[in-house]
């Protein structure tokens, strides 16, 4: 029996009805605050307005839409966002709204160093605050690139303006040839690790893999495997805050192009009926987004982002909420890493609607959407038009679950591992730890041919976590070391307080929480330690005697924080746990802060 908890009451199913029985007026858009005032403010607002071109009437009779807009030329990602907003802009001009672009922090995954989760609290604040100062009344958000996707929504659940999220869509998929060999289509990101693992071993030759560098990624848009981009592009979608089916489209595809002026259009209606995400997020919607991250074999990373969503929003999600829909949920999408298609044959296949439509019992239909309908109503009748690619329930990818939360002595509040992307036969297993507490000191001695070594060996990497690194970089994919490489290995426990692209395949146990720079059990272990892991009884354990585990504890020192000021600094004194969802402390919860005087 599914409880949902609803705020809201069910809006009518079309626009004319939502006008008759909801819209409200004019005069009580917030944009009003700023151009309808009588005083000289208001004339110096209008006249700042008319000083770019624009006339009188445009702000005063118009609701205010801000397109905030992620792209920037080193987004490779969002490349196409400029253009996109321009569609965007197009369909709020034709429903009678007034548009106006609003640039924000891009976050390129690949380029951001250390890591783009250091900034995905930076960009949330950015965009709540961009909609809070200005004379916005609703917002569609243009994003996707891995924290791009939570960093605008969280900001954007804060402020508490009609928002809708516009995904910037996976790449195109491509092919790869070799004379004598079937053809393969290949995406971004899993194929580079698997290409690259492939490469260490010597059976890639160095020409080729100059080659590689002009294959996967063929055409702007974001990863097109189910990595972390498309986990939460689709999270989103589930939770309510996406037009149903938009956030699979391709990036290059006409379509995406009709659906951003779909989009520009649907968020004026979305204004005139005050459908923000307060009204729209529920436990409901979140377990809703929870048991589509199961079916989809989603990111790791959905764990710490929905978790920091659900918390912006008010609503309690914890892991042990995760874990027990990742019983229930069998993996039906059939998608790399945990499947072997892509994106596009997503799409192809019905995309999330047809997705959903398959997990009907493990979702809350009544949950309201920006659509203004139901998620019921939304994908009823959307079924999946490829089998292979969208499973039935009786034939799942993997039916041990997308995510899985272990605890114990070595993880008191948890720590999550990607079971459809890890090896069965480490499913149970005990195993001497080999520690390492930094990425140098890792890769320096993974490349040794002699470390002391087996493919039975549990790897730690520590000072990794959203405080250690700082960041909570996607350092959890520890490299299988060279030695073990050459003799065929490719996987092995591997565990960390990081976090793990989600395009990333292993028996990786991530987000150890809390973490080894806080205290955490992690900063006790030492390389010869005992280490196991049972993922049927979800238990992660050290053994070690307490008597031992108390004499290291009280030997153990806090290593010094690097950073002694500006935004890391921040980041280092207020990120939370990884449990917690790494926001910062002081911006959880459901929005308190005072419009701003137009004084
Ligand atoms: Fe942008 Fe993967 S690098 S989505």
């Amino acid at each position: 029996m599914i409880v949902c908890v609803r705020l809201t009451m069910m809006l009518p199913v079309t626009r004319k009805q939502t006008n008759e029985f909801m819209s409200r007026p004019l005069a009580d858009l917030r944009s009003r605050r700023w151009f309808a005032d009588a005083g000289m403010r208001g004339f110096a607002h209008r006249q700042r307005m008319q000083q770019m071109g624009l006339r009188r009437e445009d702000v005063l009779e118009r609701p205010i839409v801000a397109i905030v807009n992620t792209w920037s030329d080193l987004s490779p990602c969002h490349a196409h966002l400029r253009e996109r907003a321009e569609s965007v802009k197009r369909g709020v001009l034709l429903a009678g709204g007034m548009p106006f672009e609003l640039p924000a922090m891009s976050l390129g995954e690949v380029m951001v160093k250390p890591t783009t989760m250091l900034y995905r609290n930076f960009l949330a604040m950015e965009v709540e605050e961009l909609l809070r100062s200005l004379p916005i009344d609703g917002v569609v958000l243009l994003a996707g690139c891995d924290k791009t996707t939570p960093g605008t929504v969280m900001g954007a659940i804060s402020a508490d303006l009609p928002t809708l999220f516009f995904a910037a869509g996976p790449m195109l998929s491509d092919r790869l040839l070799r004379r004598g060999e079937p053809a393969r289509t290949i995406g971004a990101g899993t194929h580079t690790r698997m290409f690259w693992d492939e490469y260490q071993a010597g059976r890639i030759e160095p020409d080729e893999w100059v080659r590689l560098e002009a294959k996967m990624t063929r055409a702007p848009g974001t990863c097109n495997v189910m990595g972390t981009a498309s986990t939460l592009t689709s999270m989103v979608e589930a939770l309510g805050l996406a037009l149903p089916g938009s956030t699979s489209v391709p990036a290059m595809d006409a379509g995406h192009t009709r659906l951003a002026a779909d989009a520009g259009e649907r968020i004026v209606q979305m204004i005139w009926d005050d459908l923000k995400p307060s009204r729209l997020l529920t436990a409901g919607s979140f377990r809703n987004a929870v048991a589509a991250q199961m079916a989809l074999g989603g990111s790791t990373n959905a764990a710490v982002h929905l978790i920091a969503l659900a918390r912006r929003a008010g609503v309690a999600l914890t892991l042990d909420d995760l874990d027990r829909a990742g019983r229930e949920v069998p993996v039906l999408a059939n998608l790399f890493p945990s499947g072997d298609r892509l994106m596009e044959d997503f799409h192809y296949a019905g995309g999330m609607p047809a997705l959903l439509n398959r997990i009907r019992p493990h979702l809350c239909l009544d949950a309201l959407t920006v659509t203004g309908r139901t998620l019921g109503e939304n994908i009823a009748g959307r079924d999946s038009l490829d089998d292979e690619v969208i499973r039935p329930l009786e034939r799942p990818v993997s039916a041990s679950g997308a995510l899985a939360v272990l605890k114990g002595n070595l993880a008191p509040q948890g720590a999550v591992i990607k079971a459809s992307a890890a090896s069965p036969k480490f499913f149970r297993h005990r195993g001497r730890a080999l520690v390492f507490d930094s990425p140098a000191e890792m890769n320096a001695r993974c490349a040794d041919l002699e470390l002391d070594v087996d493919e039975n060996t549990v790897l730690v990497l520590r000072h990794a976590g959203p405080v250690g690194a700082p960041g909570m970089p996607e350092w959890g994919g520890l490299p299988i070391p060279k030695k073990l490489l050459l003799q065929g290995v490719r996987d092995m426990v591997r565990i960390s307080d990081a976090r793990m692209s989600g395009t990333h395949y292993g028996s990786c146990i991530l987000h150890v929480s809390p973490e080894a720079a806080v205290g955490g059990p992690l900063a006790l272990v030492r390389s010869g330690d005992e280490i196991s892991l049972d993922l049927e009884a979800r238990t992660l354990q050290l053994h070690v005697d307490e008597a031992e585990l108390a004499a290291r504890r009280a030997a153990w020192r806090a290593p010094e924080r690097a950073a002694t000021r500006g935004y890391t600094k921040l980041y280092q004194d207020h990120v939370t746990q990884a449990h917690e969802g790494c926001d910062f402390d002081f911006l959880q919860g459901p929005p308190t802060t005072a419009e701003p005087s137009i004084y």
